[in-house]
């Protein structure tokens, strides 16, 4: 096989790398393992507020709070010591967030004392196109995954499409305590022939990068539990058999599957569709939550995608009921807002009528 010269010149930056780091004497880390340790608290950068519907700023903010989440700053201890964990963080520039989530305004369900702190590395957003950074749509789907899901025990299976760095799958396995979590997004390989730079293309890397992000769940893990990164391709439909083939699903009610700020281009518009609908009709998903921007100029074939929802949901054969809920996320930081009116999103429910719910 012919090494292509994009892996070429990545082989030899690391080399070059490695090199340098063992005449200095250092150590390169082994794996890309999060630390265990518990940490100090951190002062808060931001806090998040989600809303029922577009409503107004801050007057309106009170009564109809579905979920509340803080970014925390990075200790600069930390970052030091998280620096060459793999060799993603050669390569690339990284950035760390980390996030609480709560659900609800003063009668939180979470306990607020044992929330977990969740770590996302994120890559450049010049390296991996949309994939790789923590997109606003993915908070919104993660705090909407809190206010719906946080009074159940615990959550069934999930399956995430498009997740980029994974953060409502991480929600789903550290604070929803799902059964199992897959987290799937499309990446190139080595073997694929074609480069296509009109698709959504984060690169290999980025299929690590998500599997590193869900690993702080191990330490949590017992057996029967486990969030795994996997490959998944709206075009493709023997990769989503594939995915699937792995969920441990076994009986009715048991598998979620979520996504955010999916719908860009028309040309995904069928695939995607025949994906969700396949989720419904052959892997017998209860139930699809899918969070997108109310930002139409950037996401072409939204309009299409939601009128497509809407018009398969009725009539007596169809596969699915559907709940509309529009949402709106505020951010503070010191206390003042940072964007005015708040970013919009509308989050779709679509509920399988064949499975009891
Ligand atoms: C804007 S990003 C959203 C990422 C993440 N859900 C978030 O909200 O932060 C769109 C995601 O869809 C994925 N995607 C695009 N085309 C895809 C395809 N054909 N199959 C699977 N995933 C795809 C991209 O790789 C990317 O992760």
């Amino acid at each position: 096989m012919i090494a292509c010269p994009r892996h070429l010149q990545r082989h030899v930056v690391l080399l070059l790398w490695l090199q340098y780091v063992s005449l200095l004497g250092w150590v390169v880390p082994p794996t890309a393992s999060l630390s265990s340790v518990p940490l100090p608290p951190r002062p808060v950068l931001r806090t998040l507020t989600l809303v029922d519907g577009h409503a107004p700023p801050p007057a309106g903010i009170g009564l109809d709070i579905l979920a509340r989440a803080q970014e925390l700053q990075a200790l600069p201890e930390e970052l030091t010591s998280a620096e060459l964990e793999d060799e993603l963080e050669i390569l690339y520039p990284t950035l760390y967030q980390y996030f609480e989530f709560f659900s609800g305004a003063q009668d939180s369900t979470l306990d607020e004392d044992a929330a977990a702190t969740i770590r996302i590395r994120s890559t450049s957003f010049g390296c991996g196109k949309l994939g790789h950074q923590v997109w606003p749509s993915s908070l919104a789907l993660s705090m909407y995954l809190v206010h719906k899901f946080a009074a159940n025990p615990s959550m069934p299976n999930v399956l995430e499409l498009g997740a980029g760095c994974g953060l409502p799958s991480i929600v789903c396995d550290c604070v929803l305590k799902a059964t199992s979590v897959t987290a799937t997004d499309f990446w190139y390989t080595d073997a694929d022939a074609t480069f296509d730079k009109d698709r959504l293309i984060p690169t290999f890397w980025h299929g690590i990068n998500l599997q590193y992000n869900l690993n702080q769940g191990q330490s949590d893990n017992d057996n029967n539990k486990r969030a795994v990164a996997k490959r998944l391709d709206w075009h493709d439909p023997t990769s989503l058999q594939a995915c699937m083939m792995d969920i441990p699903t076994t009986t009715e009610n048991d598998l979620v599957v979520i996504g955010s700020d999916l719908i860009y281009y028309p040309m995904d518009l069928d695939p995607l569709w025949e994906t969700l609908m396949s989720l419904l009709s052959e892997y017998g998903a209860t139930q699809i939550v899918l969070v997108c921007p109310m930002v139409q100029e950037t996401r072409e074939a939204l309009p299409a995608f939601l009128e497509r929802a809407e018009s398969n949901a009725q009539g007596e054969n169809a596969l699915y009921t559907l709940q509309r809920q529009p949402l709106t996320l505020y951010k503070y930081q010191d206390d003042l807002e940072v964007r005015q009116n708040g970013d919009c999103f509308v989050a779709l429910t679509l509920t399988n009528t064949k499975q009891p719910t």
